[in-house]
């Protein structure tokens, strides 16, 4: 067992289980929280007999740690990280280790690694998934800083993370500086996917199939059973079995207004600003926002109709159907995920192992499902693979699935019910397929109306060429 104890700022929820969870792995915990009331009460609660010891400074709280100090700062993504910075900067030693395990942005997380680095001090941004539940019993965790950081908190970062069927620790160095958080930020991105699809699904078994609340529980729970097995379906299925004092299903009493804290909104900017077509994750960010003008939408609703029967004309489809469009859309959106974290790796120079970061998501993390395995052995039979729709098991994928997943969506759109991620996910694999698309015409327009120039199908890449159109 170790004995290294471990410093931690901020006792939130996710705070409070992880000391827990380090302290069942035998590092003892040291905790300043600024709300002296709320670590009292966590003291003499849960971490009640435990070696779980609080302190009222951040000087007492350094003072208590041995060198090299290890602190893991669990406080809201954003300007509190850099407020705790700068109360902590003067009180950190060479070589000491600040481990950020919040929400934080890639892009912050490569400054402070930058001036840490400056002062001799190393900072580890870490993403953490699985919620309160997986930092109490094994979240996955996603780490990047330099490789010497690592080195010395490799061993307390494994030891709390969840463990794949395999036993492999699902915590891993996913690259240097901000590297940790953008692998985070991708898993959320593909967080909000998963959730939208399902959403999606939902409505359609809800709106077109007519499905009670309670069938549709029992698809979703027929679901987990197969190919779409996940912690997101797994939770869905329980959500619809949920039911009020009186008999109720809860689901039917939410206001359906989505929040969202911006993980997923800076994976759409990222893929944006990387060029990457992305256009699952962003479509999800966009439902939210349009589910989030809820006033409008039902003012919107006595106005706006859905023109000729269109409901009338609906193609019924079966809950099978929509399976394998939930199924195939799911694998564009982590194929799209996976060719946002290519990126990134070839324009912030981090070497990126896809596979191995796939493993990272198969166990404690909120996306953990079944369809981490084939990603992950389609990355360990080709490092290189451009992109996951490649791969010969998921080219089988949507042969099989192809026929079911267009019905849905042409299905969806008579029906009059929005399906934007599913047909996003389908847009894209028919773009990605397609040889030649119509920017030969948007080429052109440009060269109209901007003398933009155009390159030839007959001649090098790199030569342009312009017509005077007029
Ligand atoms: C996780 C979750 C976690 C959090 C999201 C919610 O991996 O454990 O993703 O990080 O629940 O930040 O994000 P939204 O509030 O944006 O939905």
């Amino acid at each position: 067992m170790a004995e290294h104890t471990i410093g931690l700022i901020g006792c939130g929820v996710m705070g409070q289980n992880l000391a827990l969870n380090f302290e069942r792995h035998g590092y003892p915990v040291v905790v300043y929280e600024a709300d002296a009331q709320k670590l009292k009460n966590y003291l003499a609660g849960q971490a009640a007999g435990r070696r779980i010891t609080g302190v009222a400074t951040l000087p007492e709280l350094a003072a208590t740690l041995a060198a090299p100090r290890r602190i893991l700062l669990m406080v809201p993504a954003g300007q509190a990280v850099d407020e705790c910075i700068a109360q902590l900067l003067p009180l950190l030693d060479a070589d000491d280790i600040l481990i950020d395990g919040g929400n934080s942005n890639y892009l912050d997380t490569n400054r402070r690694a930058a001036r840490f680095a400056q002062r001799g001090l190393r900072y580890v941004g870490a993403g953490i998934s699985g919620g309160e539940a997986g930092a109490l019993r094994g979240p996955a965790i996603m780490p990047g800083g330099t490789p010497a950081a690592w080195a010395d908190v490799k061993d307390m970062l494994q030891a709390i993370a969840a463990r794949t069927s395999a036993g492999t620790p699902c915590c891993d160095w996913v690259g240097p500086a901000g590297a940790g958080h953008f692998v985070k930020m991708i898993h959320n991105g593909i967080e909000y996917a998963d959730m939208q699809l399902i959403c999606e699904a939902y409505h359609l078994l809800r709106e077109v199939l007519g499905l009670s609340v309670a069938e549709a529980r029992a698809v979703f729970e027929a679901w987990n059973q197969g190919e779409l097995e996940s912690y997101l379906i797994e939770i869905t299925g329980r959500i619809l079995g949920q039911r009020t004092a009186d008999g109720q299903p809860v689901i039917e009493q939410i206001l359906d207004t989505a929040g969202q804290k911006g993980t997923g909104r800076w994976t759409a900017l990222a893929a944006l600003e990387l060029g990457q077509p992305v256009t699952v994750i962003a479509e999800a960010v966009f439902a939210r926002c349009l589910s989030a003008l809820q006033e409008e939408r039902v003012a919107a609703a006595a106005v706006l109709k859905a023109r000729g029967g269109a409901e009338s004309q609906a193609e019924p489809i079966s809950a099978a159907e929509l399976r394998q469009a939930l199924y195939a859309a799911k694998v564009i959106s982590y194929a799209q995920g996976f060719q946002l974290l290519r990126a990134a790796g070839k324009m912030y120079d981090w070497d990126l192992d896809c596979g191995r970061i796939a493993s990272l998501w198969q166990a404690g993390c909120i996306i953990r499902a079944s369809i981490l395995q084939p990603i992950r052995r389609a990355f360990e039979r080709d490092p290189g693979l451009p992109s996951l729709l490649l791969d010969p098991f998921f080219v089988e994928i949507f042969a099989a699935a192809q026929p079911a997943w267009r019905r849905v969506v042409a299905t969806a759109v008579q029906a009059g019910v929005p399906v934007p991620a599913m047909s996003a996910a389908l847009a894209y694999y028919d773009g990605y397929r397609n040889p030649r698309l119509p920017a030969h015409l948007l080429q052109a327009q440009r060269d109209y109306f901007g003398a933009h120039m155009y390159e030839r199908i007959d001649r090098p890449r790199g030569e342009f060429f312009h017509t005077d159109w007029t």
